[in-house]
């Protein structure tokens, strides 16, 4: 069987059979969808990009049970798709041909909170914003935030090693992540569920788990290190006349704001007008070629406003923001957030969305938005950039009317090759999923990816986990 439109060609992984579905009904009575209409949602991904043919759907609840799908599976050469909240940005949550989709939607239980430590432990399936209000009334939040957390299950944050809003003040999965359960492709099943904040007793194998998109083993749960719900949240949104100034704010912002800077993000006026088009957002400051969303957490109000208005007097003062607003109470801060959050939500009413996630040199950051401004031209509906400034993290995107192969092609391999000529990374934090596969050696050196693919081989032989997903499989 060979996808026309994917240019892919199936493995040879075995068909489903009635003894396979007998099988799994027996051991998850009633979790077992096969009914084409219920299964639709879960063949296709949230920007309604790729879609695969799935006709088997998996709901378990205990690691035991994910262990004796995955032994079975392995037995059997049937190939899996591990999904969470199917909010992934690159096509790897949802199957290419006929995987088995293996849902954590049922493993949502937390298992237990240390309100001393703040480590909390769960399993792969709770929401991140359930996760969120379970902490809130013990004055504690989860340490990463995203735009997809009412849907984005924390097994899938894990996977694809999210990034989010809170990264540039609580650090990256890699470090708040504690431990994790996980099975493997063989049904084995790998219990690093510590709840240490240090353990340097031999590899740290969790880490090969984080960001490797459900192709090394499934995230059963997790353990992670929760900061202290910060009682006095303030957030600023400023106009700025150019990129520039944008790049200047952040500076000051950092000197005159220090320890209290929990976000500094960025949208050009294009995204701006997008939510407003689209979503009926309104733009609270004077129209202005940048935006830049400021947040400050900490645990002393005064302290917090006192800090906050020094910094705005300075830079209202000069040339580097044209207008701004401050929210401290609730209702205002989330509807100023709404504005960045809401901007993928916004591209997809505007048409096709062309999505690229890249780290570059911060000031290089908008350069590349302009460049393909110029080279698109009408070609293109729209061309905007936005994203988290603080961690030079750029998303381009780019929409239009419909599909169109001579649109990819005006933009790819070229957006690549700009971003290796900065020694920037192609995925900065969505993954490689299916979509960005082949584009892993801009970023990755081959003896990088050849040792990859040997980990790959070495944990998952038949390669039955998310197949076609995340490295090339051959050689690069
Ligand atoms: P899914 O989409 O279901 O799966 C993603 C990948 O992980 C797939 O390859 C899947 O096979 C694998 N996977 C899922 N669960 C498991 C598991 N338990 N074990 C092993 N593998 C698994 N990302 C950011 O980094 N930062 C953002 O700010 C951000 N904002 C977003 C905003 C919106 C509106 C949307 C739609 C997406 C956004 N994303 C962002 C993309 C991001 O990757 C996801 O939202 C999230 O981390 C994926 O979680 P999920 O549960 O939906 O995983
Ligand atoms: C974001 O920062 O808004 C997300 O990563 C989603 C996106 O890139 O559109
Ligand atoms: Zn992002």
């Amino acid at each position: 069987l060979t996808s026309e439109r994917y240019g892919v060609e199936r493995l040879p992984f075995a068909h489903i059979s009635d003894s396979n579905l007998t099988f799994f009904e027996h051991l998850l009575p009633g979790r077992v969808i096969t009914d084409a209409e219920e299964l639709k949602p879960f063949n296709v991904d949230w920007l309604k990009s790729v879609r695969g043919c799935s006709t088997v759907l998996l709901k378990p609840r205990t690691t035991m049970e994910v262990s004796q799908i995955l032994k079975y599976c392995n037995e059997k050469n049937l190939a899996v798709n591990p999904q969470g909240g199917n909010t992934g940005l690159v096509g790897g949550s949802v199957p290419v041909f006929d995987e088995i989709i293996l849902s954590t939607a049922l493993m949502n239980q937390i298992i237990s909170f240390d309100n001393v430590s703040g480590i909390l432990i769960c399993q792969a399936g709770c929401i991140l914003e359930n996760l969120n209000q379970y902490l809130e009334p013990m004055d504690f939040v989860m340490p990463l935030d995203l735009g997809a957390k009412g849907s984005c299950h924390i097994g899938g944050n894990v996977a694809t090693n999210a990034g989010g809003l809170r990264l540039l003040r609580y650090g990256s999965l890699r470090g708040t992540v504690l431990g994790l359960e996980v099975v493997l492709a063989d049904g084995s099943i790998l219990n690093c569920l510590a709840s240490l904040r240090k353990d340097n007793t031999g590899y740290d194998l969790k880490q090969l788990f984080i960001g490797s998109e459900g192709t090394l083993g499934i995230v059963t749960a997790v353990s992670i290190l929760c900061p202290r719900k910060p009682h006095a949240v303030n957030l600023a949104f400023l106009g700025c006349p150019g990129f520039c100034q944008v790049l200047r704010t952040f500076t000051v912002c950092k000197g005159m704001l220090g320890e209290i800077l929990s976000a500094y993000e960025f949208m050009d006026n294009e995204c701006m007008k997008l939510v407003e088009r689209h979503l009926k957002l309104t733009n609270p400051v004077a129209e202005s070629p940048f935006y830049v969303l400021i947040e400050t957490s900490g645990s002393n109000s005064t302290h917090d406003e006192e800090k906050l208005s020094h910094f705005l007097e300075h830079v209202m003062g000069s040339d580097l923001v044209v207008d701004g607003t401050l929210a401290s109470e609730d209702k205002k801060i989330k509807a100023l957030w709404a504005l960045r959050e809401r901007i993928t939500e916004a591209l997809t009413c505007d048409g096709v969305v062309y999505k690229y996630d890249i780290s570059l040199p911060v000031e290089k950051l908008y350069d590349l938005v302009t460049d393909m401004r110029i080279r698109l031209s009408t070609a293109a509906k729209n061309v905007v950039g936005y994203g988290h400034l603080g961690d030079g993290n750029l998303h381009l995107n780019v929409t239009a009317e419909s599909y169109s192969h001579s649109l990819l092609d005006a933009i790819e391999p070229y957006v690549y090759e700009w971003i290796l000529q900065y020694h920037g990374s192609i995925s900065a934090e969505h993954g490689l999923g299916f979509k960005k596969k082949h584009y892993i050696h801009y970023s990755k050196p081959k003896e990088a990816v050849l040792l990859m693919q040997q980990f790959k081989i070495m944990l998952d032989p038949k390669g039955i986990l998310n197949p076609y997903k995340t490295l090339p499989s051959k050689a690069v």
